[in-house]
This record gives C-alpha cells, structure tokens and sequence, in this order.
C-alpha cells in the first residue's frame, strides 16, 4: 500500500438501506472459464433475466474492461493478478450500493479468485465455474484467438500456452458444452433462488 494519511469516509447511507428499498440483496456472481466458453454470453442473458423481473444488475467483462479501465495490463501472470484485482475491488463498491454485479473474467488463477472471494466476508460472493472442454473452446473459436496461439502468434494464451485452475469448490457448475445457454441461466437462477441469494423476501419475481 503506496497511500498513506488516508482515511475512510463513511456514506450515511447504509447497505442493509438500500437493500431494503430496493427489495433484494447485492452480490457478486463471479464466472470464471476458458475464453470461448460462454462467460460472456450467460453473463448478459442472466443480466437481463435479472433487470427484466426488476433487479439492479451489472455485468462487468473482461474484454470490456480492457479497453478502459484495465488497458494497461497484460496477460501475464502478474497482469492477471491486478486485473482481477481491480476488478474484484470494483465489485465491491458496486456490491455495496446494492448492485448484482455479474462478472466474466477469464480469471484462471485460484489464487486470484480466493483473493476476489476475500473480499466478500458476508457469504455475498458466489463462484460460477462456466465449464467447456478445450476442444469445444478451440472448435467455436469465435474470435480466431486460439488458432493464433496454436500458431504462436499469441503468447501466453490460457489453455495454451498459459494455465487454467479449474475452480475445486465452486458454488455451481454450469457445462455450456453439454447444455444450451438457456438452460444453463435456468440452472443458475435456480441456484440463486434455491439459496436465497436475491430472493430476502421470500418473492425475487424471477421467472
Ligand atoms: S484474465 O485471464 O485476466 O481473467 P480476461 O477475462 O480479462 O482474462 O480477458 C480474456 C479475454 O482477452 C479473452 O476472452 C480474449 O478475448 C482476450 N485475450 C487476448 N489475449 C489473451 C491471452 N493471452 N489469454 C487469454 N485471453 C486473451
């Protein structure tokens, strides 16, 4: 830590508040898996389940987030740490004004994600391991990415020429290559009802 004589400010407005109004819980729903295996895709059509039965929602992804935010970093094993640092601390400021925040970072390292769930000391931060076989990844390929990275045109590409940890305890695992992508947000709305993660009044209105 760089930062010294600093001082946290409190809101006078608290979580719980906000929750109450608003009538759901914050969290952070926290997808992790190869490139091509349907983070992104699952992450906007949770969101907009999510939005659509009235809940305050946001998807932050790491292609998007690396033309902005993070277009400093990498993808070395260092780069990776911050971006999902970053990122995970971005999560937390929008947790704590209530917001779902959907995230669909690559994020191989355990490491990484142990660090982002450490964040969450209230059981909010839910770990969703979007599983596809490698060989599917590379047949859908649909940014051309890891044929450059058979080729050696792309270093450091995850599954590659870069490793991928394979979450061991995640909260869920959806399997995007043995079912279609509505049937992996059912799964995953069926777990958030199931645990009640945004259901505090016994009614998410999700359908
Ligand atoms: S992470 O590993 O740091 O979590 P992140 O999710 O932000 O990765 O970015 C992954 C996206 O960047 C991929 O979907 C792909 O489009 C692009 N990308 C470019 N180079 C690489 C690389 N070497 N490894 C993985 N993804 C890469």
């Amino acid at each position: 830590m760089k930062s010294t004589n600093i001082k946290w400010h409190r809101s006078k407005i608290t979580t719980p508040e906000i929750e109450d109004k608003q009538g759901h819980k914050g969290c952070v729903l926290w997808f992790t898996g190869l490139s091509a295996s349907g983070k992104s895709t699952l992450a906007v059509e949770l969101e907009r389940r999510l939005f659509d039965s009235g809940h305050r929602v946001t998807v932050l992804d790491g292609d998007n987030v690396r033309h902005g935010l993070n277009k400093n970093l990498g993808f070395s094993q260092e780069d990776r740490e911050e971006n999902i640092r970053r990122i995970s601390e971005v999560a937390k400021l929008f947790r704590a004004v209530g917001m779902i925040v959907i995230t669909a970072f690559i994020s191989p390292y355990r490491r990484d994600r142990d660090m982002a769930r450490a964040l969450f000391n209230d059981n909010s931060f839910k770990e969703f391991y979007v599983k596809c076989n490698i060989d599917e990844c590379k047949k859908r390929d649909p940014k051309g990415l890891y044929q450059k990275a058979i080729d050696g045109v792309i270093k450091e590409f995850t599954g590659i020429s870069a490793p991928y940890e394979a979450p061991e305890t995640p909260e869920l695992v959806v399997e995007t290559d043995k079912n279609d992508i509505e049937t992996c947000v059912n799964q995953i709305i069926e777990y958030l009802k199931e645990s009640k993660v945004i259901d505090i009044n016994g009614d998410s209105g999700i359908i």
